[in-house]
């Protein structure tokens, strides 16, 4: 949605508000349906029981490809930067990314894919990837994307959980100068699920793996017998708007990842809608998000959202730091990048390589910035509008989730006012509110609370896959008749919203969400560790570190060589991403006469502030925060 001015925003917004129902359906009238609604909304947050759009019938597909083909069939929908820069790079136009995505479509359903089966991705960020997850939505095929750098046992219990019966992968992907051997951890993966029939491999990286006869095919071969077969058009399958369109997976404060379900009418409406109004994207600009499409980043705002608004959107497979630190810049001057969004974590690390890799380079292209993922502190705010913006580009600074679909809180790029490290006002539609510990509202501004939300918007999860009392318990039970983000939040005088960080033991490390119990499971899956707990300390570039605390008497006398195995155990049970960056060995955790551990100690002792630990006194054993104390790392 376009929006002119301030006042007008403020219109907008008062309108969502009043008439939320009303609001949307003028929304999602600018969509392509085979069939419109009968009822905007149907909810409540007791089930809860979401519905949007309900009756209507389409494809989500055809919103981000069919429809533009007459008018923009030749535009440019996908630029493909390869890892290395000397690769050649690839162009894909409206028609030649339909015309892939009918062929891929036609070859799932050769090899017994249809409507409602899940199907596992694991692939490199290259065009395939985009590809395989629209050919999916095209049949209504619900995928369920798992980030490259998930290990073997992630991913058999993500596709456990949902029992995909196919997967799609590649031989290999390249990040920078390392290799992933996607296809041989898809092997070790599934030896324990039995559920997947048949293993789809694109050939990238050209690493020698295995082929299992009966199972494993080779995407390229699969491509050829649907031109052969010489039907190359695939027709869309009719989707009711609430069926489901993906599941992906996220962590939370307890247990195993959940798999975050979203449907097919509110995402498209609601990634579409944000995508255009946040970033108030022109025709002509290129769009560059540096996620990796296996994060939801990537799911609305590289792949659905951009595409439905038909936008040229660019996909980049390498790393910011190779072969150098100006990599992101020279991808910026070399397609001429109108918006650029990042995160947080990516701009501090840059930042630490000076300014010599930027100066050389011409930004004059940008004219929008974008920052997700985490809080943004100030010093990063400024130097990506010094240096990247040069003063001139507003930064989005979107707050959202996995769970949320699409941005929430965030700057409409041009219109609403800026302020360093706020995320801003809410987009229209979106209501926020802040609660106490009670759940009693906290009104008026220059206030903090926990950050809720009190009534639906179209992109919001359905439910979690399989378990759906866990999506009401995780985020529906917490506070009466709203959904609880497990955001901090503060809301200043103008009733700018700023968010402080999760309040729940999720951890944000370099924008990638870990569960602390999660990596506390793996590390106790080392033969010698009795019992762990992790907490976040503030970290330079990452912005939170892991910092684990480890019961383990019989360690190896070399304790650098057990905190090496502790930290392979838990690369090859969660993935590389959730690594403890500081291990310290405890003879025992500080914990309560009831058992509990007292993480508010851990917390202090892991961002080094000893000095005022609070109350002690319900320890169980306090000599232990003495030693753990003089232990700090
Ligand atoms: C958590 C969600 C949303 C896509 C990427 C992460 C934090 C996200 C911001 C922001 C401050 C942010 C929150 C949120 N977060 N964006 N702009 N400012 N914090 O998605 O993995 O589902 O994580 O990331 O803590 O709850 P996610």
């Amino acid at each position: 949605m376009k929006i002119s001015s301030f006042d007008h925003y403020k219109e907008v917004y008062k309108q969502s508000v009043e008439q939320p129902e009303e609001f949307w359906a003028g929304v999602a009238d600018t969509f392509q349906w085979r069939k419109k609604w009968d009822k905007v909304l149907e909810w409540n947050f007791k089930e809860p029981r979401i519905e949007w759009f309900k009756g209507a019938k389409l494809n989500i597909t055809e919103n981000c490809l069919d429809r533009h083909l007459e008018e923009h069939g030749d535009k440019t929908a996908i630029i493909w930067e390869p890892n290395d820069p000397k690769d050649s790079h690839r162009v894909l136009t409206y028609r030649q990314l339909h015309d892939k995505v009918c062929q891929f479509a036609n070859a799932l359903k050769n090899n017994g894919a249809k409507k409602g089966d899940r199907i596992c991705i694991y692939m490199p960020m290259v065009p395939e990837l985009a590809i395989a997850v629209l050919a999916c939505a095209r049949i209504g095929a619900i995928h369920s994307v798992v980030f490259g750098g998930f290990s073997a046992q992630s991913i058999a219990d993500r596709i456990q959980d949902a029992a995909c019966n196919i997967v799609i992968t590649a031989d290999g992907g390249v990040r920078g100068n390392k290799e992933v051997p996607l296809k041989s951890i898809i092997d070790d993966a599934l030896v324990q699920c039995k559920s997947v029939e048949r293993v789809i491999v694109l050939t990238h990286s050209r690493t020698p793996i295995s082929m299992i006869k009966g199972r494993d095919v080779w995407w390229e071969d699969e491509i050829r017998k649907v031109e052969t077969q010489g039907n190359p058009d695939c027709p869309a399958e009719e989707m009711d708007a609430e069926d489901m369109l993906f599941i992906l997976y996220t962590s939370g404060s307890t247990g195993k990842p959940k798999g975050v379900v979203h449907t097919c009418g509110g995402y498209m409406v609601y990634t579409g809608f944000t995508f255009d109004t946040a970033f108030q994207y022109q025709p002509e600009e290129v769009y560059f998000c540096t996620a990796d499409i296996g994060w939801i980043t990537g799911h609305s705002y590289i792949v659905y959202g951009p595409l439905s608004q038909g936008a040229t959107t660019l996909m980049f497979e390498g790393i910011p730091t190779w072969p150098a630190p100006g990599r992101f810049w020279e991808i910026v001057e070399k397609y001429k990048v109108n918006i650029f969004y990042t995160a947080p974590t990516a701009i501090r690390s840059l930042m630490s390589f000076g300014l010599d890799v930027v100066k050389d380079k011409d930004l004059s292209s940008l004219n929008k910035l974008g920052s997700v993922g985490e809080p943004i502190n100030e010093e990063a705010w400024h130097w990506f509008n010094d240096n990247i913006g040069h003063n001139k580009c507003p930064i989005v600074d979107t707050w959202w989730q996995t769970e949320t679909g699409g941005f929430m809180i965030s700057p409409v790029a041009g219109i609403t006012p800026l302020k360093p490290s706020f995320a801003g006002l809410p987009l229209p539609g979106v209501q926020p509110i802040l609660v106490d510990e009670k759940g009693e509202e906290v009104v008026g501004n220059d206030v903090s609370g926990n950050l809720c939300i009190k009534f639906p918007w179209p992109g919001m999860l359905r439910t979690t896959y399989g378990d759906h009392e866990r999506c009401r318990t995780t985020y529906f039970a917490t506070y009466d008749n709203m959904y609880f983000t497990g955001d901090g939040c503060l809301r200043d005088e103008d009733g700018y919203y700023r968010i402080t960080g999760r309040v729940d033991d999720v951890l944000n490390v370099s924008g990638h969400r870990i569960g602390t119990a999660e990596v506390e499971n793996a590390i106790n899956m080392h033969s010698s560790v009795v019992e762990s707990a992790v907490v976040g300390y503030p970290h330079d570039i990452k912005g939170q570190g892991v910092y684990a605390f480890v019961v383990c008497p019989n360690k190896h006398s070399d304790d650098e060589l057990t905190r090496k195995d502790i930290i392979m155990t838990v690369a090859r049970i969660i993935g590389a991403i959730a690594k403890p960056d500081k291990i310290q060995f405890v003879s025992g955790l500080p914990k309560t006469r009831s058992g509990k551990i007292m993480r508010r100690i851990l917390r202090k002792v892991a961002e080094g502030d000893t000095g005022n630990l609070g109350d002690t006194s319900t320890l169980l054993d306090p000599a232990v925060v003495e030693e753990i104390k003089a232990g700090a790392l």
